[in-house]
């Protein structure tokens, strides 16, 4: 069943692209969205200032203003809880969340991450695909869970790896690819599809197909 609008919190640390590809189909009422908040750690992050020029509001939980992390850790859930959002989006948040949080909104908890998951969790992925001489490379969406970058996959668009790529060029290609991709994952929570369930990622109730390469594309022709 539709759960749309579904009313969403944006976490960002950075330049916000893919902040900037929600708000665009959202705007283009391609994606029935409500970004109650964009919440950051860094004042300086461009994605704040994308957010206010659509008339979101932004919200600052600066880690430095704490004392103890378990202060921070509290202050942004309450910050977060204070939005009551039915989801939260993580769009290059670059702090890991503690377990309370991630409990908390477990199964309304998504984050999009530079590389084919399982492979290359944490930093550092476009140079890591490089020198590992791979011919494909991509961006997953998962359910995030305590494990950092292991929580179960949603859906992943590959890309490829072109000779003479380096970092530049290679996660340009990748951020195309991760703005096609959020979105539409999006619009399947939105629409009610996409359910954490058992620790699961499921789509209408069944298990998503083990992503291969090509998985996000023959999902989103039936859907
Ligand atoms: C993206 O590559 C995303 O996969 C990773 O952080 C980056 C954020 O980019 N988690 P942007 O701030 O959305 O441009």
């Amino acid at each position: 069943m539709s759960r749309a609008p579904v009313d969403a919190v944006v976490l960002v640390s950075g330049q916000g692209t893919n902040l900037q590809a929600i708000i665009n189909a959202v705007e283009a009422s391609r994606l029935d969205l409500r970004i109650v908040d964009v919440i950051s750690n860094r004042a300086d992050a461009n994605g704040l200032q994308r957010a206010a020029r659509h008339g979101i509001p932004t919200i600052i939980v600066d880690q430095r203003h704490y004392a103890a992390r378990e202060d921070f850790d509290k202050a942004l859930l309450d910050t977060i809880n204070a939005a009551k959002p039915e989801l939260v989006v993580l769009a290059g948040y670059m702090r890991i969340l503690d377990d309370t949080f991630v409990e908390h909104y477990a199964g309304r908890l998504l984050n999009i991450h530079p590389s084919l998951l399982p492979k290359y969790p944490g930093l550092g992925t476009h140079a890591r695909a490089i020198a590992n001489g791979d011919s494909l490379h991509g961006c997953s969406v998962h359910f995030v869970t305590a494990e950092l970058d292991g929580g179960p996959v949603i859906a992943r668009s590959a890309v490829a790896v072109h000779a003479g790529d380096d970092v530049a060029t290679l996660s340009a290609r990748v951020h195309l690819a991760e703005h096609k991709l959020y979105p539409e994952v999006i619009k399947w929570f939105v629409a009610g599809r996409l359910q954490l369930i058992d620790g699961n990622a499921t789509l209408d109730g069944k298990p998503m197909p083990e992503p291969t390469d090509l998985a996000f594309d023959a999902i989103a022709a039936t859907g």
